[in-house]
């Protein structure tokens, strides 16, 4: 299958170059612009894929409050602009989106059947961007994650979570977390191989895909300080004490059971995935 992957130098297209069997385009931000549907239609037509991967985003989550526009862009218009293409084409498209598509007033994990009600700008141009994925691009997979951390994320200019705690410990600083936000921390890796055993379902759709089991923030940065013996003095916050710009689901955990349905085994725990990314990052032994 000619697959062409967008955002192919970030966590998940890093991955995804690395994991999946095909005949692979991968796409920096440098060889396509998914804002400009004229950029869309030339790397369609010089790469003639059968299915495109869309993980491009724009996720400030703080900045976009202020400044909208680069978030709609990216992931609403972006979204559009690759699945007119894909309609156009006869193309497959798959489309990564994200748990902030929720409000997190659940206490046990959504469903792909849950209502959406995203809290903040970045999250709204995301769900924007799905939609138009449901609407405009006849065969379809939306996959919605959570927290990723992936090798690219260790690169110069690039970041995750687990790179930002890393980061905190080396230059010693006292290190607050939020305690009250709940997630499903996903390993890039883990990621890419399921999207790919999706893709050979042929069972297009919504879905939910992370590494199993739920911690929050505080637990994940305490996690990362085990598995590495890194002993930095680690409390929690509350959000509201934390004051991000833009506001988070407190809960927003997913429930994997439509991939499961789909014939897709579920990931492994959120915890075997962060030792594998440790020892990928040469700081675990494994
Ligand atoms: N990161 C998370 O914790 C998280 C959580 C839930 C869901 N997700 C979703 O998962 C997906 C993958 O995330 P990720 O962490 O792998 O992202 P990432 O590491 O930031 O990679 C995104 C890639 O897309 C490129 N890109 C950005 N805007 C573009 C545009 N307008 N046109 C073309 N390329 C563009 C970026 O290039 P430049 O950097 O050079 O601009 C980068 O290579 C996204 O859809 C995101 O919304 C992420």
């Amino acid at each position: 299958m000619r697959i062409m992957i967008i955002g192919a130098d970030g966590q998940l297209g890093t991955d995804l170059v690395r994991t999946l069997d095909g005949e692979l385009s991968p796409l920096t931000h440098a060889d396509v612009e998914i804002s400009d549907r004229a950029s869309v239609d030339a790397a369609m037509l010089k790469h003639k894929p059968e299915l495109v991967i869309n993980t491009a985003a724009y996720h400030q989550v703080d900045l976009a409050e202020d400044n909208p526009a680069p978030a709609f862009a990216t992931n609403t218009m972006g979204a559009r602009n690759l699945a007119l293409a894909c309609a156009d084409h006869d193309v497959d498209l798959f489309h990564v989106s994200t748990d902030y598509v929720f409000g997190g007033d659940k206490r046990d994990p959504y469903e792909v059947t849950d209502l959406p009600g995203p809290l903040n700008v970045y999250g709204t141009s995301k769900l924007a961007g799905e939609n138009f994925v449901r609407a405009l691009a006849p065969r379809s997979y939306v996959a919605r994650t959570t927290g990723l951390f992936g090798i690219a994320g260790s690169r110069e200019g690039r970041s995750n979570f687990v790179e930002t705690m890393l980061r905190l410990a080396g230059q010693g600083r006292d290190i607050k977390v939020v305690a009250d936000q709940y997630v499903s921390p996903t390993y890039t890796r883990d990621l890419a191989v399921a999207m790919g055993q999706l893709i050979e379902t042929r069972k297009y759709g919504t879905y939910h895909i992370t590494n199993s089991t739920s911690c929050s923030w505080l637990e994940l940065a305490t996690a990362v300080f085990e598995i590495t013996k890194l002993t930095p003095n680690v409390s929690g916050t509350t959000s509201a004490e934390f004051g991000a710009k833009a506001k988070r689901p407190l809960y927003s955990v997913l429930e994997n059971g439509a991939l499961e349905r789909a014939g897709v085994p579920r990931l492994r725990t959120w915890r075997e995935g962060l030792e594998a990314y440790l020892t990928e990052r040469g700081l675990h032994a494994g």
